[in-house]
């Protein structure tokens, strides 16, 4: 097989990226937007080894779990990669993605339970956030093309509710009518980079990031908004930087309070235009409401929270334990975690740490443990993982329970299999242990479809010590 090659194959499995797998002329072949038993025509686009990269020219039998996607540039945009499946199928993919990364990665064979589905499967995302830029002289407001800075235009995007279209169309109504100029990344040259959306039960807080705060005629952007919405802010955020960091540091607030307060579990805190906030609003509080009662929490139990972010989930767990300690990497996430202390009365119960969990975390989890204290341990991580400094303290000071969230099923994968004892790390590699005794049970393991879709897959695990 080589490169421009076209074969006919059959799907056998689907990958961790949501990706087809065949077997052809001894390669693995990937193959993206096809279904498992699909008969397909593709073309070789590149080969490595036993492995080749393929493009779908043809579906030939499609599978009954096909079906048509909403959105026009599906494939595009880079941010989906499953909406050609039904959701029952989705859901399939993301419980199988997860499964077998536990046997593969850490021969962990548990069953996982099936995935909590999100309420929604479209326009659930209470996030938008879209580059706008000139190119070549015309003006597109849109999403990067997947592994470039081109510009996919869109007038809409169905991971998002109706607002998501309604301002798009008033922001380009507005760039349009009132020759507002756009961002050329080219010439460096240009007032207008990004429109970011942020939405809390109906309240918008509507952010245009520019190069500079003085947006001219930005009132009748306010009347345009008005036309549609009762309870919005529209913010200006100034980044002259040529980066690709979305804000700089000056935010002025031209039209409303430039905040959303929302209350949940019985905490009161403020979204901006910044803050980090799970996209699916309703998955996450099924999330919480989860980790919440998997920590079974009493006034006698102390809770780390790693990776604790704007200590939102810090502060829930603070208000039904004896302590909450949160470590956090983000200055800023921490300012509000402690201010979020301070406006719910939590300030003797709730304790944030700035810095890196990997030199926190440990000795925490030591100090808590030493004193005899019950301590569960909850990690949200990003991506990576874990660092190997936090499991090595986890061997030796073996917390009482550990509810793990994770984002990503392969490094959730090699740190379970890291804590219990079926993988140990030596010499810089990773090798495998075949123990008679795991040091934890795993007592709770399911996958949350945060972000229908996409092949993206949240899990939640709760490990219980055996040696306590
Ligand atoms: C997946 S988010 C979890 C946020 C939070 N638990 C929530 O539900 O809102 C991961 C968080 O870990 C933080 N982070 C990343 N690396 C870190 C590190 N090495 N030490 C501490 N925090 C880190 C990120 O800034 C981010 O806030």
């Amino acid at each position: 097989m080589k490169k421009n090659d076209y074969i006919t194959a059959i799907i056998e499995n689907i990958g961790a990226n949501g990706e087809g797998i065949f077997h052809f002329d001894g390669a693995t072949c990937f193959v993206p937007f096809v279904l498992i038993g699909e008969k397909i025509k593709a073309k070789v686009l590149k080969v490595k080894g036993s492995i080749a990269f393929c493009k779908v020219i043809e579906i030939i039998e499609p599978s009954n779990s096909r079906v048509m996607p909403k959105c026009p540039v599906f494939t595009k945009c880079g941010g989906c990669n499953i909406q050609h499946a039904d959701y029952k199928t989705q859901l399939e993919i993301k419980k199988e993605t997860v499964s077998t990364c536990l046997k593969k990665i850490a021969r962990i064979d548990y069953r996982v339970g099936e995935v909590v589905p999100s309420e929604k499967e479209y326009g659930y995302r209470n996030k938008l956030q879209l580059p706008i830029r000139l190119e070549k002289g015309v003006v597109k407001l849109g999403f990067f093309r997947e592994g470039s800075h081109d510009i996919i235009e869109i007038d809409d995007c169905p991971l998002h509710p109706d607002w998501a279209k309604t301002i798009i169309s008033c922001v380009k109504e507005f760039i349009k009518e009132n020759d507002i100029s756009c961002y050329d990344e080219n010439t460096k040259k240009g007032l207008l980079k990004h429109l970011v959306v942020r939405e809390v039960d109906g309240s918008l807080l509507i952010t245009l990031v520019a190069s500079s705060v003085k947006i001219n005629a930005i009132n009748r952007l306010i009347d345009k908004l008005l036309l549609y919405f009762n309870d919005f802010s529209l913010i200006i955020n100034e980044n002259p930087k040529h980066t690709n960091v979305i804000f700089g540091d000056k935010f002025v607030t031209v039209y409303g309070s430039g905040k959303i307060s929302v209350s949940e579990f019985g905490v009161s805190y403020e979204i901006g235009a910044e803050s980090f906030m799970q996209v699916n609003s309703k998955q996450k509080k099924n999330l919480y409401k989860k980790v919440l009662s998997l920590c079974e929490l009493d006034d006698n139990t102390v809770v780390i929270d790693g990776y604790s972010g704007a200590g939102v989930l810090t502060a829930i767990l603070a208000k039904n334990a004896k302590k909450a300690y949160g470590v956090e990497i983000i200055q800023e996430a921490v300012d509000s975690a402690n201010n979020l202390a301070k406006t719910n009365g939590l300030e003797d119960k709730m304790i944030s740490y700035s810095g890196d969990c990997a030199e926190i975390l440990p000795s925490l989890i030591e100090k808590c443990k030493s004193e005899g204290q019950k301590t569960v341990l909850v990690l949200d991580p990003p991506r990576k993982g874990v660092d190997e400094k936090i499991i090595n303290q986890i061997l030796i000071s073996k917390p009482d329970k550990i509810v793990y969230v994770s984002c990503s099923p392969q490094s959730l994968a090699r740190d379970l299999g890291l804590i219990l004892g079926t993988l140990k790390r030596e010499n810089n590699a990773i090798i495998n242990l075949y123990p008679d005794v795991l040091n934890y049970d795993i007592t709770y393991l399911t996958p949350y479809d945060m972000f229908p879709q996409s092949k993206h897959v949240e899990s939640l695990v709760c490990l219980e010590c055996k040696t306590n």
